[in-house]
């Protein structure tokens, strides 16, 4: 009887070894999103969707929704939701106008070409993504009031006061978000010199009051931007920062400016795609994958087929290594956009693709140019009554960022600097390489992979989508857009679909663990298969257009995204 008891044990044992992540369970991969007629906010926490919708109710356009759901998920959700980091936002106005606001943070004007290395030139563990000097000068105050400039309808104060009265009042924790929290307590532990969510173990249906951050908003509300960037925001954060050992000063905040930029626009078949542009890397490297593949009409192959996964596969290997080489802020590095895109420059790049045999990243590096010309995040995506469409990547780098707590102001503040290319060839915390295109300078903004996207069709507006997943958000992204475009589906079955992301380096596959496929068939052809660690690829929040002119949200299983509408 007792041995009969152990090898139960051992069985269950060797069952729970082969299977050591959770797959997403058939009742958490919804087929149907919520459909609206008029108006919809898709993002990570219903609290933030549903502040957004509200101000649209009211009147409000999408712009206004935006900055209150930005606001309130810097609240709701201080994983990635921030004033502290950074963001981009792309949108196309009911007139069919579109444009790009880059927010991303800066480096401190400290910061130099080895900032992360020790005097023998060895990367310093750590330094670029845990503690003050991971910290880029912060965009999101600048970006949210640059948006209301230019196209806000209600005033400022009355976009920020639901994330106040969010502050005050307390926000539930989640089952995800406790696990969050408990799991970077010995973070936040070493990036501060005061504890902070340190004094319990957190579980779902606490509720976490933010009367210092609340405070902080309020000053904002009363004295605008230069709150953030001159005001007593600004001293509390750089006497804070100060006080950890970092660079950043008085200076650097009041330098800081969002800029207005062109998106990455481009055809795929009979839609048009609007990407982010540089410093985001997003808009090229999607453009530089769907338009390799264009001419292999990918639609022809099962979707997540083995012929499906290797096609991408190759073409985005050679984006990402073209990234690794090419990208950096175009403020600081000349690159070839136009060239890098191009059909000739990518039927070309792809000749030595095979379907017989894998490539190598070895073998394929970055792409020749004739000719020099002369350039833990969230996403949430929204559609107004009045055809306004709005995408938004917004972060703080990794997990709460830094894992700095600006205790006096009550937010993180991000680790973004860990997106440069901190010496040639050393991976970052995504696994990305780069180059000098992409090293650190004073006043340079860091190669992102943020790609908040617009799809139009005929003229007309199809999909809002993006993402975080650092180097996996373009992927996940692009994979999206294909589910719809090519094989028809909903938004919500779309989003809900298993994932799978190549980045040129390591040279491995990597897929979500609930990916249905016979992986032996690419590993006879010389691929390798990465299941160990990537529970989960990307998190989508996206609309759809329907053809009777609804809305279809497809909010992320993956996380606790919610959609609401009206
Ligand atoms: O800008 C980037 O590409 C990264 N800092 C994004 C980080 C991210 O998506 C984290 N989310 N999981």
């Amino acid at each position: 009887m007792k041995n009969y008891f152990y090898l139960i044990v051992l069985l269950l044992f060797i069952q729970c070894k082969k299977e050591p992540i959770k797959e997403i369970s058939k009742k958490e991969t919804p087929t149907k999103g919520v459909i609206t007629k008029n108006a919809m906010v898709v993002c990570a926490r219903e609290e933030a969707s549903k502040i957004g919708i509200n101000i649209m109710k009211k009147g409000g356009n999408a712009f206004d929704a935006m900055i209150a759901t930005d606001l309130a998920l810097a609240v709701a959700y201080p994983f990635a939701g921030n004033i502290g980091g950074g963001g981009f936002l792309v949108y196309r106005t009911k007139d069919g106008k579109v444009g790009a606001l880059d927010y991303r943070e800066k480096a401190p004007l400290a910061a130099h070409h080895d900032f992360y290395l020790d005097k023998d030139k060895n990367v310093i563990p750590q330094k670029s993504t845990l503690g003050a000097n991971a910290i880029g000068i912060p965009g999101t105050v600048a970006g949210l009031f640059k948006v209301h400039k230019k196209f806000g309808t209600i005033p400022f104060k009355d976009l920020i006061q639901p994330a106040i009265n969010l502050a005050k009042k307390g926000v539930v924790v989640t089952k995800k978000q406790a696990k969050a929290l408990n799991k970077y307590k010995v973070n936040f532990q070493k990036a501060n010199n005061r504890v902070i969510f340190l004094d319990k173990d957190w579980k779902e249906g606490d509720i976490i009051k933010y009367p210092k951050f609340a405070a902080t908003l309020e000053r904002i509300r009363d004295n605008g931007r230069d709150e953030f960037y001159k005001g007593k925001t600004a001293d509390i954060l750089v006497s804070y920062i100060k006080d950890l050992g970092g660079v950043i000063t008085k200076e650097d905040l009041e330098k800081y400016e969002a800029k207005w930029r062109k998106p990455i626009s481009f055809k795929y078949k009979d839609a048009t795609i609007h990407s982010m542009s540089l410093p985001s890397s997003g808009g090229i490297c999607m453009a530089q994958i769907l338009k390799s593949i264009e001419p292999f009409n990918i639609g022809q192959y099962k979707h997540n087929s083995t012929k499906y996964v290797q096609l991408l596969t190759e073409a985005e290997r050679r984006a990402y290594a073209d990234r690794a080489h090419f990208l950096g802020d175009s403020d600081f590095v000349d690159v070839a956009i136009d060239s890098l895109i191009s059909s000739e420059y990518l039927n070309n790049r792809m000749k030595n693709f095979s379907w017989t045999k894998a490539n190598t990243s070895k073998e394929i590096s970055h792409g020749k140019l004739n000719n020099i010309e002369s350039d833990e995040t969230t996403h949430y995506s929204i559609v107004d009554q009045f055809g306004n469409a709005i995408a938004v990547t917004t972060t703080l780098n990794g997990a709460y960022g830094s894992k700095v707590y600006v205790k006096d102001g009550g937010f993180f503040l991000n680790n973004e600097m860990d997106d440069f290319s901190v010496k040639p060839g050393i991976p970052n915390s995504y696994g990305l390489v780069g180059s000098e295109a992409n090293a650190v300078a004073p006043e340079k903004r860091m190669l992102s992979s943020m790609s908040p996207t617009i799809v139009t069709q005929n003229g007309k507006l199809k999909m809002v989508l993006g993402s975080p997943g650092g180097s996996t958000i373009i992927t996940s992204v692009l994979q999206n857009i294909l589910n719809v475009i090519e094989y028809d589906m909903g938004m919500q079955e779309a989003v809900s679909k298993p994932r799978f992301h190549h980045q040129w380096l390591p040279d491995n596959v990597k897929f979500e663990p609930s990916f249905k496929l016979n992986f032996k068939d690419l590993e006879q052809i010389g691929y390798k298969i990465d299941q160990s660690n990537s529970p989960v690829i990307g998190k989508i929040d996206a609309i759809l257009v329907l053809p009777n002119g609804s809305l279809e949200g497809g909010a992320d299983p993956r996380g606790d995204d919610k959609a609401s509408g009206f």
